[in-house]
């Protein structure tokens, strides 16, 4: 059975597609990205790698024909654009015989969730019900990666932790969980109709997860609220969370969590892949801090 995944040469999708290839002969892989000289060493595995650019639907045609089953990693231009991707993709799907299509979303859908990002994955949401093929929705969790590679790096060079979120709680994920969980759920039989909520194991704020880092590293990060924290250390701490964002789109992030929107822990990565997901500390740990 053939199996697509989009965004293959993107951070998420590039795990998800190296992770098939312990899950299913590498012939059965068609991987698309916008950048196929990227992937030659997934090309040389076997896979077949094939360019696709949801901004050029007439493209998606060839990119997708033959596929069974489609991972849409969702892309990253918040807003019409990605909207406009997600429905090209979507429809190609549809047209190429695609029979499941599994989909990257986030937690915390709700019409009052402030978050930036929320508007793009309900309207996605919206269009995978609709679209009469068999779907699976991924709710993924933050990224814990984000915090062990960009924000935990920069608290304890500056020991400064500014965030808006105040006590409220989120289930970091670390990034490999995800993919694991992206792998087995297109691999795997009996993901059609499922909605999964992709998260690390534990619940905590981001005042305990600068805590838990203080303690790995030995160096104190103070946490900070809004009104003791000056805009320029906001500013820049958002700079280390790479990518096209804006500081408001961040704080409507902080916010979402503050106001309880990402309070979702469920134990599906176990339940998908037959593993626990990491803990914020492994992950922490793996990313050196502490050692
Ligand atoms: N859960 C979180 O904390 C979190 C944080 C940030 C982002 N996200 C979401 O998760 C996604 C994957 O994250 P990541 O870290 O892997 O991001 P990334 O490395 O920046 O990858 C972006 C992805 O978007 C794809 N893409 C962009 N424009 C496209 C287009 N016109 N047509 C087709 N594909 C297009 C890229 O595919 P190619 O380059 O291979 O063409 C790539 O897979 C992001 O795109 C975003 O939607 C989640």
């Amino acid at each position: 059975m053939k199996l697509i995944v989009s965004g293959a040469s993107g951070d998420l999708g590039g795990r998800v597609a190296r992770q098939l290839l312990d899950l299913v002969p590498a012939e059965d892989l068609i991987l698309l990205t916008r950048n196929p000289d990227g992937l030659a060493d997934l090309a040389a595995r076997g896979a077949e790698v094939r360019a696709a650019d949801f901004d050029r639907p007439g493209t998606l045609a060839t990119a997708l024909s033959g596929g069974e089953r489609m991972l849409l990693v969702s892309t990253i231009a918040v807003g019409p654009t990605r909207r406009a991707q997600h429905r090209a993709a979507i429809d190609a799907a549809k047209a190429a015989g695609v029979r499941r299509l599994a989909y990257t979303s986030c937690v915390g859908i709700h019409p009052r969730n402030p978050s930036f990002i929320v508007p793009d994955h309900t309207y996605t949401e919206a269009l995978l019900r609709d679209c009469g093929m068999e779907t699976t929705i991924l709710h993924m969790g933050s990224y814990a990666d984000i915090l062990a590679r960009a924000i935990v790096p920069q608290a304890l060079a500056s020991g400064h932790w500014v965030s808006r979120s105040g006590d409220g709680r989120l289930a970091h994920v670390a990034k490999d969980d995800c993919a694991r969980a992206a792998a087995h759920v297109l691999a795997d039989d009996g993901h059609a109709g499922a909605v999964y909520e992709i998260t690390g194991p534990e619940l905590m704020s981001n005042r305990e997860a600068a805590a838990l880092a203080a303690e790995m590293a030995g160096r104190p990060i103070a946490y900070l609220e809004p009104s003791s924290a000056d805009e320029e250390e906001v500013a820049k701490q958002a700079a280390a969370w790479v990518g096209p964002f804006t500081l408001a789109d961040l704080l409507s992030s902080e916010l979402a969590v503050r106001d309880g929107f990402n309070a979702i822990c469920s134990d599906h990565v176990e339940m998908i892949t037959g593993t626990p997901a990491k803990a914020l500390r492994q992950v922490y740990a793996e990313a050196g801090i502490g050692s």
